[in-house]
């Protein structure tokens, strides 16, 4: 027979929650733990922050006046772009180099009209001869053509003695060493006794008048007289055509 009597409990160990001055108690005997080690540990210094440049170029640093301000706000990316590194190759002009070649070039563009101004002002002077020049006594003339006006005066002093060519008889006409075709100058060929142009052929006699070539029309001849000291006097200011008739003037003819 089953023997259901029960045995008697035992009464455990009875669990009571700590109190407050149970639980300080447990701490003080507790061994320390790591947190409390860094709780106790006294802070170590903190390195002194680097100096910070600030918008005007001055440095400065968290202990100095402003300081602060300056390290906690970064300086603006423009303030940067300010300044070049001594090995800036670069093309780019800033803007200081850009104004000085503006004015560079302004200057110039000032100059070069300046002395364009100051040349219109004095234009050119044309140092042309006298258009009246004395050509010497007339005894100092051959016949024929004479040639030392020609360079400096333009003019060929003719002495002629056939009074069946000149209706005015023996003496000198000045003709003008300008072809009447285009304006070149004439030659005087001795032998051929003749004044050729080398431009275009025209070929003009001793007289003046045209006879091959394409000039239109004889040379044209200048005033000529006597001066008050008995020289030849010519006159380029007075020009006779022989197609108007203008050769019998008295004044296109030195008698002598
Ligand atoms: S310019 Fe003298 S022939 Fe033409």
């Amino acid at each position: 027979m089953a023997d259901d009597t029960k045995p008697e409990e035992t009464p455990g160990p009875k669990i009571v929650p700590p109190t407050g001055e149970a639980t300080k108690a447990a701490a003080a005997s507790a061994p320390p733990t790591a947190a409390a080690h860094a709780a106790a540990k006294p802070a170590a210094p903190r390195p002194p922050a680097a100096p910070v440049p600030d918008l005007a170029g001055r440095t400065t640093s968290v202990a100095s006046p402003g300081g602060a301000a300056a390290a906690a706000k970064p300086a603006p990316a423009a303030a940067k772009s300010t300044t070049r590194d001594a090995d800036d190759s670069s093309p780019l002009l800033n803007r200081r180099a850009w104004m000085g070649l503006a004015w560079g070039a302004f200057s110039a563009a000032s100059a070069a009209a300046l002395a364009a101004t100051g040349r219109f002002m004095f234009p050119n002077v044309l140092n042309e001869p006298p258009q009246q020049f004395k050509a010497g006594f007339p005894n100092e003339y051959g016949q024929g053509v004479d040639e030392r006006w020609k360079e400096k005066f333009g003019i060929w002093i003719v002495r002629i003695a056939d009074e069946n060519v000149e209706p005015h008889g023996s003496g000198f006409y000045a003709l003008f060493t300008i072809c009447t075709h285009l304006g070149c100058t004439p030659n005087f060929l001795s032998a051929e006794n003749k004044f050729k142009c080398p431009c275009h052929g025209s070929g003009y006699r001793t007289t003046g008048v045209n006879f091959e070539g394409p000039a239109p029309r004889p040379l044209e001849r200048a005033k000529i007289g006597l001066s008050d000291d008995g020289q030849i006097l010519v006159d380029k200011s007075r020009k006779f055509q022989y197609e108007l008739g203008q050769w019998t003037d008295p004044d296109a003819f030195l008698k002598a």
